[in-house]
């Protein structure tokens, strides 16, 4: 099941609230910059874990067989990496169009790496924004072993290509970041096998 979120997202920040605008990315959003940004920094948000929980009906699967991307889930311990991009506000417009199924934009604190705390605010992140796809969302297909993650990825591809090269490129970017990410390690090593025994 596909969901449009584009009208949704207009009419969920006002702008003006904010000095400065960022916007991080913790999966597609870290390889594939397709929009113009003034400044880029590596960070990470907190209380945040990604899984590929979430179904791709429009980029890398279809209706009938949805693939699967990351999306964040709850988790208290948990701090999930990236990077931040500082943009102007016109570059939702085609962000809101790219990430239309199912995720909603969020405010969040971005935190990071190397920020010295502002004793004026006595802080060491700035407010951002997040697209998120909650489990509440028409598309959202929720936890499975890895292994049938792997799986179901391995067997989609849609019009932004294979999914498994989302996979690849994601394990790839987060990396190049120092980033370890178990869930995505796990999903890219069984990947990798399931290519090799075709
Ligand atoms: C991201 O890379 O931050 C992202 C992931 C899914 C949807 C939108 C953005």
């Amino acid at each position: 099941m596909s969901v449009n979120t584009i009208n949704q997202n207009k009419l969920r920040q006002s702008f003006n609230d904010f000095d400065e605008i960022w916007v991080f990315g913790y999966g597609s959003l870290i390889y594939k910059v397709d929009f113009p940004f003034i400044e880029k920094a590596p960070a990470s948000i907190k209380g945040w874990q990604r899984r590929f929980w979430q179904g791709s009906h429009d980029h890398r699967g279809t209706p009938k067989q949805p693939g699967r991307v990351v999306t964040l889930i709850h988790s208290a311990l948990d701090e999930c990496s990236g990077m931040a991009y500082k943009v102007t506000q016109d570059v939702f417009e085609h962000l809101d169009y790219r990430e239309k199924n199912g995720y909603l934009r969020y405010e969040i604190d971005i935190y990071f790496k190397g920020l010295k705390h502002d004793n004026i605010k006595n802080a060491d992140y700035k407010k951002g924004l997040v697209y998120i796809a909650h489990e509440d969302n028409a598309a959202f297909l929720g936890y499975a072993p890895e292994h049938e993650i792997a799986q179901q990825i391995h067997c989609s591809s849609g019009p932004s290509g294979q999914n498994r090269d989302y996979v690849f490129q994601l394990a790839e970017a987060l990396r190049a970041l120092g980033d370890n990410d178990e869930h995505v390690v796990c999903i890219d090593r069984i990947l990798k096998q399931l290519n090799q025994s075709v």
